[in-house]
């Protein structure tokens, strides 16, 4: 274990965390904030009040990767101010920017102190000595050879077994990472890059942090891994677990009401998962199962390892073992080499299956990445054309789903107060988010609501029976 006693040098100091990219990120940076915890650090609400900055940083698409620079130039001016005033900001850049491009950040922006990969970030205590002392030599007027530190080891020990116990759940729900990583290398996708190999959690490890989340106040877990559904951890037994099997221990769990996962592969949809989605009640009807195309050809020009119609046949089991099953997905628009042809093969994959959500991107070039080097890119007209039209049929589809609930009384989770005075936000089993009037003390709990209105991205409701009597009482 890592020694993170409380330095009393370092009582009072706080750290802004800013994070971008997907849940994994969110996962992480609670880690981040449990171990900068544990070191005496505090939670700054903004960088204005922060000893320490950390961007967790996500590289997916060109715009998610030179949002980051924009955000280290606002940053090296506070440096800058407090320098003058005697005082100094710590600059750290983690996260899937950090693991990609390495020095590479330190020589576009030289205020940053830290760089640190995803898998390294149980070291930050260390990372965090070597810079102050870089700092203290600085300041001594030495000459260093190289700024910042830099850690984008893929380290033999797993950065699982070396962080603090999670602290405070918020809201009833939290992120649980139980395998991170793919060996699937997509054309497209930087992930395997930045994250590394699959490595699956061990099930104990898995099933001992849920226990404590579950004992901190969660009632929904949601279970990530970037394939989630390739899990094969090790069982208590030495035998090898399956997601299925994990999820069967976990709704075991006394208190715990809720079960997801994300994000799936269409390749890794065994049948015991789909009997999970049968025989689990905790196991919320909603998956979230990225297709990227509904062209055969696109598909392998993208190494995605399956063809329209496994996903179509998933679609069709998944239905079957669960009738009200919502379905979500990612599709990406503008493939190099697609065709109008190729581009319809999707809006029909689309039309067939019908999708209570979905997010769509563009393609984004990037570097390191077979598709990148692939002849036949698409033009920016073109891609945003096929864009346009993609999200207006799945935003159709959406609220068609949405208005398919209006009349129906379902158990709503409150995560937070809503925009307008009076109201809060919840989600329903399909991952909806419901507005309606009621007390903040439902927040963290679930509650029976009547659906009123179903829009394109939320629904309205109003608390139905006994919750609506409790909230009078
Ligand atoms: N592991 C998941 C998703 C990883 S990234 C999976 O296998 O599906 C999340 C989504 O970002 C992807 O599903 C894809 O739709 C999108 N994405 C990844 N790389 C992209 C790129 N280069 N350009 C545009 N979208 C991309
Ligand atoms: Fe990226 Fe493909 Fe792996 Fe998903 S499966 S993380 S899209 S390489
Ligand atoms: Fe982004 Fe890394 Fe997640 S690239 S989407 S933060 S795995």
């Amino acid at each position: 274990m890592t020694d993170v006693r409380p330095d009393a040098q370092r009582q009072h100091r706080r750290v802004f965390i800013r994070t971008y990219g997907c849940q994994m990120n969110v996962y992480d940076s609670d880690r981040m904030a449990d171990l900068l915890r544990s070191l005496g650090y505090r939670l700054a609400e903004s960088v204005e009040h922060a000893d320490l900055a950390v961007l967790n940083t996500c590289h997916i698409r060109e715009h998610a990767s030179e949002k980051v620079y924009s955000e280290l130039g606002r940053l090296r001016d506070v440096k800058q101010e407090r320098h003058e005033a005697g005082r100094d900001l710590t600059i750290a850049v983690a996260g899937c920017v950090a693991q990609a491009e390495g020095e590479e950040i330190v020589r576009r922006q030289p205020a940053v102190d830290i760089v640190v990969g995803p898998q390294a970030y149980h070291r930050l205590p260390e990372l965090l000595a070597e810079a102050e002392r870089k700092a203290a030599l600085k300041r001594a007027g030495k000459r260093l050879p190289g700024a910042g530190v830099l850690d984008t080891d893929f380290p033999a020990e797993s950065k699982f077994d070396h962080l603090p116990t999670p602290h405070g759940v918020r809201a009833g729900s939290a992120f649980l990472s139980i395998q991170e990583g793919c060996d699937k290398f997509c054309t497209f996708c930087v992930v395997p890059y930045t994250r590394g190999a699959e490595y699956s959690r061990p099930a104990v490890h898995v099933l001992a942090e849920a226990r404590a989340l579950v004992a901190a106040g969660a009632i929904e877990l949601t279970l990530l891994g970037q394939n989630v559904n390739a899990y094969h951890g090790e069982g208590p037994d030495g035998s090898t677990w399956s997601l299925a099997r994990l999820i069967t221990a976990l709704a075991g769990i006394e208190g715990l009401a809720r079960l997801r996962y994300t994000t799936s592969h269409p390749r890794d949809m065994d049948d015991d998962l789909i009997a999970a989605h049968r025989d689990v009640p905790q196991l919320m009807p909603y998956l979230h199962l990225p297709v990227q195309s509904g062209s055969d050809r696109l598909l392998a020009a993208m190494n995605r390892r399956h063809g329209r119609d496994l996903f179509l046949g998933l679609v069709d089991r998944l239905r079957a073992a669960r009738p009200d099953l919502a379905l979500s997905s990612d599709f990406i628009v503008g493939f190099p080499g697609e065709s109008d042809a190729d581009f319809d093969a999707t809006m029909q994959l689309v039309d067939r299956v019908g999708f209570a959500s979905a997010f769509s991107f563009k393609y984004s070039r990037r570097p390191g990445t077979p598709g990148s080097a692939l002849p036949d890119q698409i033009s920016e007209s073109v891609k945003s054309a096929r864009l346009a039209a993609l999200q207006s049929l799945l935003a159709e589809q959406a609220r068609a789903f949405n208005q398919s609930k209006v009349g129906q009384i379902v158990p709503v989770l409150f995560a937070e107060t809503g925009r307008k005075p009076g109201q809060i936000v919840g989600k329903t089993p399909w991952l909806q988010s419901v507005h309606l009037d009621g007390s903040p003390r439902l927040i963290g709990r679930i509650a029976e609501v009547r659906v009123t209105a179903g829009h394109t991205n939320s629904l309205a409701g109003e608390l139905a029976g006994l919750m609506r009597a409790e909230e009078a009482a």
